[in-house]
């Protein structure tokens, strides 16, 4: 495990951010991978990252248009950006969706472009996200059983979900991952089924430590379901899992193949296993407030910026001095850890 304790963030190291060259931050981590907030609306309420009743959204008149999503975007990539990943709240509540994918698909220079969905509107934006151009989807999904879906979102929408996942194979989609955000004393039951459910449908699934992004503060580091223990149970049911070979090491999940050698299944070990050093990523919000982590305590907002008649060069400095803000790690496994201001439906997963 990276020691992150030992790191104090943020680094200030007396130097300014380089003029020109990649996105790199002080630790030479260099930043390509970009995750895009639509809205910080979301139509269930996960308990682990929503709060029951209420929440904060931001007023529609302070959230970027997608000319502003686009104009950010092109500096983002004349600075080296190559993925893209929407999010939300939920994405696919952000009306005209597919007009957004449509440019982003239609600009030249990214390589990857994905969204995070719940799956609860996919049933009918299926079809048009992929004749937008969209190929790559994750859908959270934290467990089959409708009691369980119903504690955890506070809404009844599973057989929704699970009809949205089947309308995007029949769509079309081939790169499918499913999220689940593993819960101790809630989600144990679910590991196993999880799993099988991914493998029939040739999906990968991820399990997602629970991190301390909720709203309201229930997080602790004894509900967290660790990696490791999800490990020995899928080993246990489907044979002893093995770690992939030569894995990406800027990709956030450790990823297993099983051992028949059907199927591959994922860990973001966030709490457990940080890769923090490995880092390559940088979120915009709904509102327009660039941050270079998640677990941020420090944003930069560059909604006036892309509003105005401001000059690539001045949010190319914007950005690249945000990014050289970084600090090293979000120190979860330090005593001296405090939660961001935001919850993750308004940062954007
Ligand atoms: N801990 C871990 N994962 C979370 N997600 C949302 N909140 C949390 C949390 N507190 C997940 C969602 C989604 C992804 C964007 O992040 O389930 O899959
Ligand atoms: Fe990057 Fe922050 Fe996530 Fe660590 S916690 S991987 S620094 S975004």
């Amino acid at each position: 495990m990276q020691d992150l304790v030992q790191l104090a963030p943020p680094l200030s190291n007396g130097q300014v951010a380089p003029e020109s060259g990649p996105l790199v931050d002080t630790l030479d981590r260099i930043h390509d991978n970009l995750r895009i907030s639509v809205t910080d609306r979301c139509n269930i309420r996960c308990f682990y990252c929503m709060p029951e009743q209420g929440g904060e959204f931001t007023p529609v008149s302070k959230i970027l248009t997608f000319g502003e999503i686009m104009r950010f975007l092109s500096v983002a990539i004349s600075l080296g950006i190559r993925k893209v990943r929407l999010t939300g709240g939920e994405p696919l509540l952000r009306p005209a969706l597919p007009d957004l994918i449509t440019q982003i698909s239609e600009t030249p220079g990214l390589t990857d472009v994905a969204l995070t969905t719940n799956a609860v509107l996919l049933a009918r934006m299926a079809k048009p996200l992929y004749a937008a151009g969209l190929r790559r989807l994750n859908i959270h999904l934290d467990t089959l059983d409708r009691e369980r879906f119903r504690q955890i979102t506070r809404r009844d929408d599973l057989a929704r979900v699970l009809t949205g996942i089947e309308a995007a194979l029949d769509a079309g989609f081939r790169s499918i991952k499913l999220n689940a955000v593993a819960i101790r004393g809630v989600t144990e039951a679910d590991v196993v089924p999880l799993a099988r459910f991914a493998r029939d449908r040739n999906i990968e699934i991820r399990y997602i430590e629970f991190m301390p992004l909720d709203a309201q503060h229930l997080w602790s580091r004894e509900r967290v379901l660790l990696a490791d223990e999800m490990i020995e149970t899928l080993s246990a049911e489907f044979g002893p899992l093995k770690a992939v070979p030569d894995p990406d090491p800027r990709a956030p999940a450790t990823e297993y193949d099983y051992a028949d050698g059907r199927g591959r299944v994922g860990f973001i070990a966030s709490v457990s296993r940080p890769f923090c050093l490995n880092c390559n990523r940088l979120r915009l919000t709904a509102d327009g407030k660039l941050r270079y982590c998640l677990f941020a305590r420090e944003e930069t907002d560059l909604r006036a910026l892309l509003a105005s008649e401001a000059s690539e060069t001045e949010l190319e400095r914007a950005i690249r001095s945000t990014v050289w803000k970084k600090w090293a790690g979000h120190q979860i496994n330090s005593p001296s850890f405090a939660a961001p201001n935001r919850p993750m439906y308004s940062i954007g997963g």
